[in-house]
């Protein structure tokens, strides 16, 4: 049985990362998506609302569940009994950063190996980030994140105004 993780900080997941989850769920047996829940940062989203909108926004993916987790992804993945990372690459930028993870992951972890997915276009200039961006200067982000997540994102970005 293949498990694979798609981790990431999802904050917020947006239409690339449901690409990128949808399309990888077919690669493998179950689709772990790792939440990660870095301390040391201060995202707009606490880890369990991430893990909540994830949750609702793959429920109809069957072999796809959201578990979020702390510390490094090799350990992570050796938790989950997982041998696959899966990440998307948007474009060339992505790519340093991207190759460094995975080789570093592969020096501490040789048996987790890292795939990647290239974006598909109509998503490949989208990010968490510009969304918020967009969002906090009351930018139509209906494009970008499902109606759920636009409509938290709004609630979030409202309670700030006050
Ligand atoms: O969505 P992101 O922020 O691009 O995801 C980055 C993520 C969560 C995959 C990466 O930061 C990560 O794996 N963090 C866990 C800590 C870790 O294992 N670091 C070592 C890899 S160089």
């Amino acid at each position: 049985m293949l498990k694979g993780i798609y981790p990431g900080s999802f904050d917020p997941v947006t239409y690339g990362h449901l690409d990128v989850i949808e399309r990888s769920s077919k690669l493998v047996d179950e689709l772990i998506v790792g939440v990660l829940n870095n301390k040391a940062k201060s995202p707009l989203f606490s880890a369990e609302e991430r893990v909540r909108m994830l949750n609702e926004v793959t429920k109809d993916m069957p072999n796809v569940t959201v578990v979020p987790f702390e510390g490094l992804l090799v350990d992570f993945a050796r938790k989950m009994d997982a041998g696959l990372v899966i990440r998307g690459l948007r474009a060339i930028t992505d790519f340093e950063y991207e190759l460094q993870m995975a080789q570093t992951n592969h020096k501490m972890e040789p048996d987790v190996e890292t795939v990647f997915l290239t974006t598909s276009l109509d998503y490949s200039y989208l990010s968490s980030t510009t969304v918020k961006e967009v969002a906090a200067f009351g930018g139509d982000i209906s494009q970008f994140v499902p109606g759920i997540v636009a409509d938290l994102i709004e609630e979030k970005m409202n309670k700030r105004r006050v």
